[in-house]
Formats: C-alpha cells, structure tokens, sequence
C-alpha cells in the first residue's frame, strides 16, 4: 500500500477527527504525511485555459472576459468562499502622528479603521503606518496583515498594542513586542524608499475555531454561537478581504501611491495574498511567502501537509466544500496554478525555504511554473523550466521566485528579493 492508500484508509476509518480534543489522532496524521519525492504518485496537471468543453482559451480576451471568472468562482465555491460585503460606511480616524519615528528616518501613523453598519454594529481595526520621512509626493508601499499584532513588527516600543481579539492574549505581552520585526523589515522598507501598512490578521477575524463572532462577518450576520467550517464564508475570505480594506485606505491616503502597491503575505497569510490578489487587481506585485498547501503548492502532489490535516486542523479558514477533497485530491477540476494564474499580468513572487518541507518548497515552485501558462498569453515571462531549482536560486521576472536556505519565515534575506522586485517593477 502507498502512502496516499494509506491515507484514504485511515480517513475511511476516521470520517470525524477533533484535533482539538484528541491530539493523539493529530499525531497519527502528522504520522501519516510524505516527505519522500520518489513516493510521490502520479498525479494530472491541468490547464486553466481548457475550457469545460475540453478546448482551450486562445487569447487574453477569452481569458479575461470568461474563463478567468469561472475559476474565481470555483475558487469561491471549492475553497475560500464569497467575498465578504462591504460595511454601510468606514471611517479612518488618526490616532497618532509621530514624525521622528525610527530615529528620524520614518514617519509613524496609527489608525482605527472603523467599519459601521447601519443596524449600528460597529468593528474596528488598528492600521500602522510607517512612511519614509522626507517624502516628495506619494511613496509606493508594501502592504501586508501582520500575525501577532502592530506591536510585535516593528522595534519600536511605543506602539499600542492590536490583534486584541485574539483569543491568544499572551500576544499582548511586553515580551512579544518586535518579535516579528524581521517579518516586516520596516528598517529596510524604509531605507529604501517604500511605506509600510499594516494590520493584524485577527482584527479582521481572530484565528480559531470560535472566531467568527468577534469577525468582521459579524457585522453582516449573527454568528454567536458559530463555530468551524461555514458553507458560503471562510477566514481566509476575511482576511484577503481585510487586505482590500488596507488598500481601500491607501486609495484615500494623499501620501501614499496606490497605483504602487506590492501585497505581501507569509504562510496562512501567504496563502491569503494569492486569495486577495486574485480578487482585487489593484495590487501590482502579489508576494506569497512559504504559503504551502492551498497557497502556490501543487495539491495534488500530496507532498507535506495534505487536507487531512490543514481542513481538520484549520476548518475556519475554508468553505466546508474543500472537506469533500480530503484524501480525495484527485477530484479537484482545478490545482493551485489556477490561483496563481488569477494574477497575471500582474507581478507574482513566490518564495520557499529549503527545510520547509511542511509547505513543499518544490510544489509551490511547481505551482509557479504551471501559472506561466496563462502569463504567457500575455507574452510575459514566466518560469522556464519545471525541474528543482538549487537552493540560493533567485529569479526575477514577471513571475519572480526563490529559494534559500533555512526554515519557515519571512526574513532579510527574502526582503532583499522583494525590495530589488520592487525597485524593478514599481
Ligand atoms: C500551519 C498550517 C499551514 C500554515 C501554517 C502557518 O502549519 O498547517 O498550512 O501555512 O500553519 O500559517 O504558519
């Protein structure tokens, strides 16, 4: 029996798993996954531009004007679900203005952006900003929702804390402040010449099971008791959505460029950019970071982290739909490369780490190269080759990509990447 049989088998015995209650079953899962290339099964790569009638989209226009948004549908309904509406009416009121930020080199805004609905529910988001000091018109910005909060991104120490509705508040300790600055790089940003937006993902929609109450689907919906998987929403929907809000804020900003605007995400929220930046195409560089399953990898690889784990781990974060693909990959019409293509001809950056095997750093360079398909109606250029690139390999292009050495995280050396991209393509 291989691995993948193995895996149905076990599913087969275990229809219902609680990862919450029972970490021995999450054990066995984890147990159960594949790190070995050569025990990989044959799998089908389809093409994004075959049509349900089996032919294929010929030009840029049948592409745009009907094929691209029967995928975002699929997507919507298989995946990440609807797009969250739009609240009755938002305000952005400025909380602080410090303008000798990072030693004089920056200057700090914070923000509440503030969502209200006419029933008179209210949520609010912290937003932070950080803008090169000295500026002569408006800057292009890296845009990207933090994990922790404001407070854990930057090394500065003043800044209030957010993220508060998390459910985790050991976020909120003197101790985590600056321990994600690396994430961010503001100093770098800075010195470049880029602004920096951000907010915390779980001010959008605090990520756990039970989240969707304190989430901006609250505002729309009474979600009190509501735990889990929903048919129609996910919190992967909330957070590429959360992004357009930032965006949203960048529009209306007279210092800020919004026709520069490079979206930046690692891991879940690396995944959550790829959702966002298909959906809103004012974002002119999408940056997925280690973004795995259901961000650039191949699904049905089966390398790493597989649905078996990800849907019962994280069911919030999809549309209960995606647990009908559990152990059952080969039924998905659709792979990651279809996502990916959603953004072209728009900038696409995807790096992997050479000991993140959970995300499959080959599966989400494969991903990558198969979106080339579509880039190239564009006549863009795109990944030349579907073999493993030699850790260190940089590429930059209109699909950009890379792979260094080391674990799971978004570091200097990967900003290095999206600040010469940047310079390049901004
Ligand atoms: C978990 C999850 C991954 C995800 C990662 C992260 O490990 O299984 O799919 O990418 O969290 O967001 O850090």
């Amino acid at each position: 029996m291989n691995y993948v049989e193995r895996i149905k088998e076990f599913y087969a015995a275990h229809p219902v798993m609680d990862f919450y209650t029972d970490r021995a079953v999450e054990r066995e899962v984890v147990g159960l996954l594949n790190y070995d290339e050569s025990a990989i099964q044959p799998y089908k790569v389809s093409s994004p531009l075959e049509k349900e009638d089996g032919t294929k989209v010929a030009s840029v226009a049948e592409w745009e004007q009907s094929r691209r948004s029967k995928i975002i549908e699929l997507f919507k309904k298989e995946l990440y679900g609807e797009v969250p509406p739009m609240p009755d009416q938002v305000e952005y009121k400025e909380i602080s203005c410090k303008k000798d930020a990072l030693n004089g080199k920056a200057v700090r805004k914070e923000i509440d952006m503030v969502f209200t609905m006419k029933n008179g529910k209210t949520h609010t988001v912290p937003v932070l900003i950080y803008l090169p000091a000295g500026a002569t018109g408006k800057v292009p910005v890296f845009l990207n929702l933090n994990f922790k909060g404001n407070h854990t991104i930057t090394n500065e120490k003043d800044v209030r804390m957010s993220g508060l509705l998390n459910d985790d508040k050991s976020f909120l300790s003197a101790e985590q402040r600056s321990c994600h600055a690396e994430r961010n790089s503001i100093e770098m940003v800075i010195a470049r010449g880029y602004a920096c937006c951000t907010a915390s993902y779980n001010d959008f929609f605090p990520d756990h099971i039970d989240g969707w109450c304190d989430s901006i689907y609250a505002l729309f919906g009474d979600y009190e008791n509501y735990s889990r998987g929903h048919e129609k929403y996910s919190s992967i929907g909330a957070w590429a959505w959360g992004m357009s809000r930032l965006m949203d804020y960048v529009e209306q900003s007279e210092e800020l460029d919004s026709s520069r605007v490079a979206l930046h995400g690692h891991s879940r929220l690396g995944k959550s950019v790829l959702w966002a930046g298909a959906l809103d195409e004012r974002f002119k560089i999408v940056i997925s970071n280690n973004s795995g399953l259901a961000g650039a990898a191949m699904t049905k690889r089966c390398f790493g982290e597989l649905y078996i784990y990800l849907v019962t781990a994280m069911p919030h974060w999809f549309v209960k739909n995606t647990a009908r693909y559990i152990a059952n990959e080969e039924a998905q019409v659709f792979d990651q490369h279809f996502l990916l293509s959603l953004i072209a001809p728009r900038k696409l950056v995807v790096a992997s780490a050479e000991n993140d095997l959970w995300s499959d750093p080959y599966g989400e360079y494969l991903g990558t190269y198969h979106a080339g398909e579509v880039y190239s109606l564009y006549g863009a250029d795109v990944l030349k080759t579907p073999l493993r690139q030699a850790v260190g390999t940089v590429i930059t292009s209109d699909i950009s990509y890379h792979i260094r050495p080391g674990k799971h995280a978004q570091n200097g050396i990967d900003w290095l990447h999206y600040l010469d991209i940047a310079d390049k393509y901004l």
